[in-house]
């Protein structure tokens, strides 16, 4: 094992579900029918009560803790393990009720009603005296429980489809010391980093200063890429008085709360300092694009973001549907095969557990027709719950892979504080920023190569890596120029595109020449950027084709028009007033590369870019064989071995080569394995070999 399982209270793959019991209470006999079905399920894992306040304390200081008592016991006595959530997600209608000012202002200033979840005012003081309060006694009663494996805390903070932050004069004044801490208690330093003499915006006092508000200021980019730092500041803030008494009280216990993949609102690389497993949410539209690669990419874009948040640990897929959801706008069902794929792709990429919202379908209100482990029907024999039980026999089969980590040799940058200050832009075509997407553009040529990737953000180490991407890094920190210069000098090969190199981490453009602090080892002055309307037309040219090299490649969106300086030209564009012109680069820094790729692309000009790359820095899937299209190769490996995962996310069954695996064992059929594999559509094989 590279690490410890996801709690030090088991070894095992955990499997289950969120399990909303609190909502069953007046229908006798469920809980024993429940507990059947989650041992016919290969279930081990409940998660508890993360909606459940208004059930626990039922009136201000009147608690009742009973029927919780009850599930807890009688999951510890069938061995099924609990993650217990706290509640503060959802408040009863009594706390918004007596104390208004728990009650979320929004972006326009209006006081919000009671209702929905996740409404709250983080800085409230009576919420987080009620939050920790309900906490505490959540843990003197549950902390010791044989059967808690871990806390949960909250959930989705953040997840409110009308901005999950709040606006009311408490979080005004939050901001407003945020700010003076932030900038040494000198309003003059804030005016400088915020150019807020631009359209006599300057600041006379702190009392003037507001978080943005689309009835208000949002011209000044720094003061909303500040708010946006402050929101992830704050909502961390509220979690660490969240876990204060659970700490204290069970400091064995790991913590986690449920991330949202990429999820815009929270920068995601710092909240993950204060939790001890990372956990997210994973919601795939699986057979709605029309190309379904780009589900399965973007699906193992966020794995691999979440694996990464905490250095390759492990992470868990805490929420995932059993079949559709009820909230995607074409929910469609899960076609054969899918839910193992779907469940095992996690795996591949890093995660110790596969679980599902929700266990039981709810008979009312918002969530009754989204997917369940049990349907309303009540029973065992539908085609879901075969599915997930299927599920979990297969994790049965991969206990080895707990603690398993992915080698990975390539690190992609995903940078909140970039996409946040990116997509303020205004400028540099504004109907197309498209950084998230550009990003796992980037990847995919990665992901069809079957090449291992980490995702990071300009702060994360760099060391053990041969090549970092940096698509659009809009925004250089403090310190990141260096740091890639040192591992470019030293031998590394570091890739970046247009747009890069234009502001500082004040959102204040680099003078002197783009990219900044990047274009001494890029080799290259940019000197204007391009916009394209969909109608324009042009394309780029290698000037050495190679083998595998088409000749020219169509842009869109966005050029970049540059001049070589210390680096080499290896395409150029074809057509307009910048035809002959540099669009690819490579300059030699020490003794490694830096590539500027000027423009981007209408075609896979990345696959063919990244192939030759890989080629030369000697990176491949390691397999060793000509992997088919809409094949994925995922690897973890711990000591001793090593785990494939080949999965075909096609229509069609595949026929693999595995050179030299003679002997090697195919996990979920018990069997070893000879040169060759047939993998049917949407399924997958898990081989295990030795290290
Ligand atoms: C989120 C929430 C769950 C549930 C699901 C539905 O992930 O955390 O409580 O609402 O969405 O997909
Ligand atoms: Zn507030």
């Amino acid at each position: 094992m590279k690490y410890s399982a996801v709690s030090p209270k088991i070894t095992a793959m955990l499997h289950g579900a969120d399990y909303n019991p609190d909502q069953w209470l007046d229908y006798p006999g469920i809980l024993d029918e429940d507990i059947r079905l989650m041992k016919l399920a290969n279930c081990n894992v409940m998660a508890l009560g993360m909606f459940s306040w208004s059930m626990l304390e039922p009136q201000e200081g009147k608690y009742n803790f009973d029927w919780l008592d009850t599930v807890m016991e009688r999951l510890a006595a069938s061995n099924i393990h609990v993650i217990l959530s706290t509640p503060s997600g959802a408040k009863p209608a009594w706390l918004s009720r007596q104390y208004p000012e728990v009650r979320m202002t929004n972006e326009k200033r209006q006081h919000t009603l009671h209702g929905g979840r996740h409404n709250h005012c983080s800085s409230s003081r009576v919420y987080r005296e009620k939050t920790q309060q309900i906490n505490r006694l959540l843990a003197e009663r549950y902390g010791n429980h044989p059967s808690l494996i871990m806390w949960h805390i909250s959930n989705e903070y953040g997840n409110n489809k009308h901005g999950g932050e709040c606006h009311c004069e408490t979080c005004q004044q939050g901001f407003r010391n945020w700010l003076m801490n932030k900038y040494n208690n000198d309003l003059s330093e804030l005016n400088r980093a915020w150019w807020t003499s631009f359209w006599s915006h300057r600041y006379s006092s702190w009392e003037e200063v507001e978080s943005p508000s689309s009835i208000g200021e949002r011209s000044v980019h720094c003061q909303n890429l500040d708010w946006r730092r402050f929101v992830t500041w704050l909502n961390r803030d509220f979690f660490r008085n969240e876990i204060l008494p659970i700490r204290e009280l069970s400091p064995e216990i790991p913590i986690t709360t449920n991330f949202m993949g990429t999820f815009y609102e929270l920068d995601y690389f710092k909240f993950a300092e204060d939790v001890d497993v990372v956990s997210w949410d994973s919601y795939p539209e699986w057979h709605t694009d029309q190309d379904s690669l780009q589900v399965a990419v973007s699906t193992a874009f966020a794995h691999d973001l979440n694996r990464s948040l905490k250095g390759g640990r492990p992470f868990m897929l805490m929420e995932s549907t059993p079949s559709n959801t009820n909230w995607q706008p074409v929910p469609k069902l899960k076609r054969p095969g899918m839910h193992l794929l779907s469940s095992l792709q996690a795996v591949a990429h890093g995660s110790d557990t596969v679980q599902y919202f929700q266990w039981r379908k709810s008979r009312g209100s918002y969530e009754k027709f989204h997917g369940a482990v049990v349907d309303h029907c009540g029973h065992e024999h539908t085609r879901v719950f075969q599915d997930v039980s299927e599920t979990g026999r297969a994790l049965q089969q991969l206990q080895d892979v707990v603690g398993s980590t992915v080698d990975a040799k390539v690190a992609v940058i995903f940078d909140w504080e970039n996409r946040w200050a990116f997509d303020d832009a205004k400028g540099l075509h504004n109907l197309e920023k498209q950084y998230l997407e550009t990003v796992v553009h980037h990847y995919r040529a990665f992901w069809e190569q079957s090449v291992p990737v980490d995702v990071i953000d300009m702060d994360c180490d760099l060391s053990g890596y041969q090549l970092i991407v940096a698509p659009v890094l809009y925004m250089v920190k403090p310190g990141f120029a260096e740091k890639i210069e040192g591992f470019v000098e030293a031998g590394g090969c570091f890739v970046t595109t247009y747009c890069s190199g234009l502001v500082d981490e004040h959102d204040l453009c680099f003078l002197g020449g783009f990219p900044g602090p990047l274009r001494k080892l890029l080799g290259i002055w940019v000197e204007e950027t391009d916009s394209l309307t969909s109608d324009d037309y042009n394309s780029v040219r290698f000037l050495d084709v190679g083998t595998d090299q088409k000749s020219s490649y169509t842009v869109k969106d966005i050029c970049d028009l540059l001049h070589c300086e210390t680096a080499t030209p290896l395409a150029v564009y074809e057509h307009d007033f910048y035809a002959g012109h540099p669009a690819l680069t490579c300059n030699s820094f020490g003794s490694g590369q830096a590539y500027y790729i000027a423009f981007r692309n209408n075609e896979h000009f990345e696959k063919t870019f990244y192939s030759d790359l890989l080629n030369k820095l000697r990176l491949s899937s390691g397999l060793n064989t000509e992997i088919p299209e809409n094949v994925h190769v995922q690897q973890r490996e711990n000591d001793e071995n090593r785990f494939w995962f080949i999965m075909n996310f096609g229509a069609e069954t595949v026929e693999m080569e595995l050179p030299g695996m003679s002997g090697a064992y195919d996990v979920m059929n018990e069997c070893q394995v000879y040169d060759k594999i047939g993998i049917a559509p949407c399924s997958l094989k898990v081989i295990k070999t030795a290290l």
